[in-house]
């Protein structure tokens, strides 16, 4: 008997197909644009609140008050939305990533970054005393490297598409 696919494969990877033509239910390489922007919103969540947390308590060096505390409340909420972003990525984008070998070198710094954001978030609640500012002060500046990793892994991605696509 013949198999019917469920899959629509509306989007090839080395096509020019312009976003507003995307499958709205999933994509491949490319993200559909629910998915998308669900990455940029909850990644600007993610490191806004975290950095606006290190301006206020570090840099200002304020005594605690509502900015910080709602900062806080904010970031560790986007903690757990930037994780679920880790894993909706894993599913299709990174495999396939990894298959065409395309982007690979800031793939992997970039799955490294989040893998050593979560680790060190995690320090922070169940490791030791004497550990706690190595492991606070590697997850601020690993957070602040992410401003420029994320959209630098973008731009490297569709430069390389767009080489591939002139290139047939
Ligand atoms: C996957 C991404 C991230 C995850 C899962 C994450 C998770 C967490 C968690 C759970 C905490 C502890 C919150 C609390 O004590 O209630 C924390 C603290 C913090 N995070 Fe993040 N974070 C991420 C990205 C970032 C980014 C991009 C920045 C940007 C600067 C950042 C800066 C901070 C700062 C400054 C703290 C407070 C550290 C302290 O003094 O205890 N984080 N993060
Ligand atoms: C935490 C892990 C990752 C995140 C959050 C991420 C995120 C993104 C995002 C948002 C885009 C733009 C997609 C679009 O325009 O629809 C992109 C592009 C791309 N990424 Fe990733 N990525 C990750 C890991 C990887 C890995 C591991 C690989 C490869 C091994 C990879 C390969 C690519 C490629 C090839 C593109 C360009 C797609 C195109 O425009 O043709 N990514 N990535």
């Amino acid at each position: 008997m013949k198999q019917v696919s469920h899959i629509k494969h509306t989007t090839h990877p080395k096509s020019n197909i312009p976003r507003a033509k995307k499958s709205a239910s999933g994509s491949g390489i490319l993200l559909a644009n629910w998915h998308l922007k669900t990455v940029y919103i909850g990644c600007l969540w993610v490191s806004v609140s975290g950095l606006l947390w290190f301006v206020s308590h570090d840099i200002l060096q304020a005594e605690p008050n509502d900015f910080q505390r709602w900062s806080l409340i904010l970031h560790g909420a986007g903690s757990f939305i930037a994780t679920m972003i880790f894993g909706s990525i894993a599913v299709q984008h990174l495999i396939m990533g990894w298959k065409m070998q395309r982007n690979r070198i800031s793939g992997i710094t970039l799955i490294s970054v989040f893998s050593a954001l979560i680790l060190t978030a995690f320090l922070l609640y169940y490791g030791s005393e004497e550990m706690h500012d190595y492991v606070r002060w590697t997850h601020i500046i690993i957070g602040i490297l992410s401003f420029v990793i994320l959209p630098l892994h973008i731009y490297l991605g569709r430069r390389s598409r767009a080489k591939t696509v002139s290139a047939h």
